[in-house]
């Protein structure tokens, strides 16, 4: 069965081998570290028998929360793991008196936008070449909690 749970240091190594799978300016692991050291910072990952299949960040900034990634393998994937994150992630929100959630996402992601859209997010506008690697706009999207 596939449980969502707080990511620890033990899968640092799972979470950056996603990373690279998942992206062209992969986090490293003493990113990660970091992360899991910050008061301020939720992570949570998607595992089944020790293999970490997804996982999703976000930071609080005052009764915000932005969102800093989202990944699932590409194996993985329209599996709805992408879904069980964000739903855990809205649920760790309304428990701890958030109003809002924010991120950016590549113009052309239709995947992630279409996650994203599905759990009330809304487009707010653009970031211009917000992105390198390649160079693309960022759009910016919103969720009231
Ligand atoms: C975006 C991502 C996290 C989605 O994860 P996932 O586990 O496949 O998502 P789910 O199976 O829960 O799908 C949820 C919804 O997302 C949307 N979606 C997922 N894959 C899609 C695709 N290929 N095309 C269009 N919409 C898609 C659909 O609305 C879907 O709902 P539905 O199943 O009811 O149609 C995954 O594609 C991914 O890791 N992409 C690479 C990393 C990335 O781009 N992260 C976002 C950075 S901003």
């Amino acid at each position: 069965m596939t449980v969502v749970r707080g990511m620890r240091y033990d899968d640092l190594d799972q979470i950056t081998e996603i990373e690279k799978e998942c992206f062209s300016l992969p986090w490293s692991k003493d990113s990660f570290e970091r992360e899991l050291q910050n008061d301020l910072a939720y992570y949570q990952c998607a595992e089944e028998n020790g293999k970490i299949m997804g996982y999703m960040g976000m930071w609080r900034v005052l009764d915000e929360c932005h969102v800093t990634n989202v990944a699932v393998l590409p194996e993985y994937r329209k599996m709805g793991i992408g879904s069980m994150l964000i739903e855990k992630m809205v649920e760790i929100c309304k428990c701890s008196e958030i109003q809002a959630m924010t991120l950016e996402v590549r113009e052309s992601n239709a995947p992630a936008i279409g996650l994203y859209e599905k759990y009330g997010f809304v487009s707010a506008g653009k970031r211009p070449r917000y992105y390198m690697k390649p160079v693309e706009d960022a759009i910016i999207m919103w969720k009231k909690i």
